[in-house]
């Protein structure tokens, strides 16, 4: 069959290189991809939130399944429109999708299953939501209600900068995503991902991970899209596992469908972990990114067949063959990211890098002009490695990172210290 993946990034290449690898993949196209994507798929310049030009592309080249990527067409509804043109695609609905555009949508869906989470209040009016914070007191959390590039959420641990940010979010600084502010319990304990296929009514455990979401060593800088990862998550016991699959994950799922709006898709679930008791931080509704690299290249060419069964409805029977690995993942980024920084400067080493099935260079944000390769964007690799335990993994990377030449890029070199 031909598949269509919708995005460019890191997380798009980890997807293109395990569907490509899968016998049932005859062409591959990614849409806008990028030049390590170009490598195993044909990368198209349509506008992946253009739902009409995907159809269009779709029935051009004999497309029969579509697999989205991030969550901005997710969140236009690109899926719908794909379904409606009688196109098999991986990825929620518009209405689903709410489960990541909207905090106080998932805070309202967590209410009506009994889902262990945050107490919170939701506001659309500054002065109501600051005499909550201050009944309340520090520390607290405010969020933007809407899709805010992973930049909406501030972890006040004092009053006056929980007061700032509702002036801040009232403000205007997030445009719409801040219209509606949810302020929030702060949960303590140590984060984990937990990301789980669901066809609407069955579920199908996809693996759990860590990511490091500051930009220097030591969890130290500012808050960036995850500057590394690694899968499994040991903080994720099959004991939490089980408990979150039980008490948030399902009933999410079921309460989904009661309410005609299934999920079908990825389902991301952020879980704040402490004794023993997993409580939801967040849902994404796609995978993340580093995090999808660490888990497809521990699971290999068989994604494609569980993405399959996902969007047909035949999760049900679907099984992941583990095979007992670590993964990990270390992102190079542009100096200055998550600020401003460089474009198009020149990347070298990364011929000579052995690529495989335990060690795979992924680009994000990289163009390829006269046989160079070029960064374009702030995360612009994520040099992604399997081991038999997680040290290896980490050896592993870091040893193949060191190979590669770009001056204008820096990385953590601390990657997986929590769990080792
Ligand atoms: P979110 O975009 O909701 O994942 O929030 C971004 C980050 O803020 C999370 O990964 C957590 O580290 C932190 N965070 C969000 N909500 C809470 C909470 N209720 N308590 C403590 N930390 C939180
Ligand atoms: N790494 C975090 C995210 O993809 O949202």
């Amino acid at each position: 069959m031909n598949i269509l993946i919708l995005g460019g990034g890191g997380r798009e290449h980890a997807l293109a290189w395990a569907i490509a690898q899968n016998p049932k993949c005859d062409q591959l196209f990614c849409a806008p991809g990028n030049a390590g994507i170009a490598q195993v798929a044909e990368c198209v310049a349509i506008d992946p939130e253009d739902g009409d030009a995907v159809v269009a592309f779709c029935a051009d080249e004999s497309i029969s399944f579509v697999v989205v990527g991030p969550e901005a067409p997710l969140a236009l509804g690109v899926a719908d429109t794909l379904r409606s043109a009688g196109i098999l695609t991986f990825g929620p609905s518009r209405e689903a999708a709410q489960l990541e555009a909207s905090k106080a949508f998932t805070k309202e869906i967590c209410d009506a299953c009994g889902a262990d989470t945050a107490a919170y209040g939701h506001f659309t009016d500054a002065e109501a939501a600051k005499d909550y914070t201050r009944q309340q007191g520090a520390p607290i959390v405010i969020k933007a209600d809407g899709l805010a590039a992973g930049k909406g959420v501030v972890v006040a641990m004092d009053m006056e900068t929980a007061l700032a940010a509702i002036d801040d979010m009232f403000g205007g600084t997030f445009g719409v995503a801040g219209a509606e502010v949810v302020i929030e319990e702060f949960m303590e304990g140590e984060e984990a991902s937990f990301f789980v296929l669901s066809d609407g009514v069955n579920v199908l455990p996809m693996g759990t991970a860590q990511d490091h979401k500051r930009a220097f060593d030591g969890d130290k800088g500012p808050n960036t899209g995850g500057m590394g990862a690694y899968s499994p998550a040991p903080v994720m016991t099959k004991e939490i596992t089980q408990k979150a699959l039980n008490e948030t994950i399902i009933p999410t799922i079921k309460e989904m469908a009661k309410r005609g709006t299934p999920f079908q898709g990825v389902l991301y679930a952020g879980f704040m972990i402490k004794d023993g008791r997993p409580r939801l931080v967040e849902y994404n509704v796609r995978f993340g990114d580093p995090e999808c690299q660490a888990l497809m290249i521990r699971l290999g060419a068989q994604v494609l067949d569980v993405l399959l069964d996902c969007a047909e409805g035949n999760l049900a029977d679907a099984r992941v063959n583990w095979a007992d690995d670590h993964a990990l993942s270390i992102v190079y980024a542009a100096v200055g990211y998550p600020g401003a920084y460089e474009k198009s400067t020149e990347i070298a080493g990364l011929d000579g890098l052995s690529s495989g099935s335990s060690l795979h260079v992924f680009h994000a944000g990289t163009a390829a002009k006269d046989g160079k390769t070029l960064a374009t964007g702030g995360r612009v690799l994520a040099i992604t490695a399997r081991g038999n335990n997680l040290k290896q993994a980490q050896d592993s990377a870091y040893k193949a990172i060191e190979k590669i030449d770009w001056p204008e890029g820096f990385y953590r070199k601390d990657i997986g210290w929590r769990a080792l």
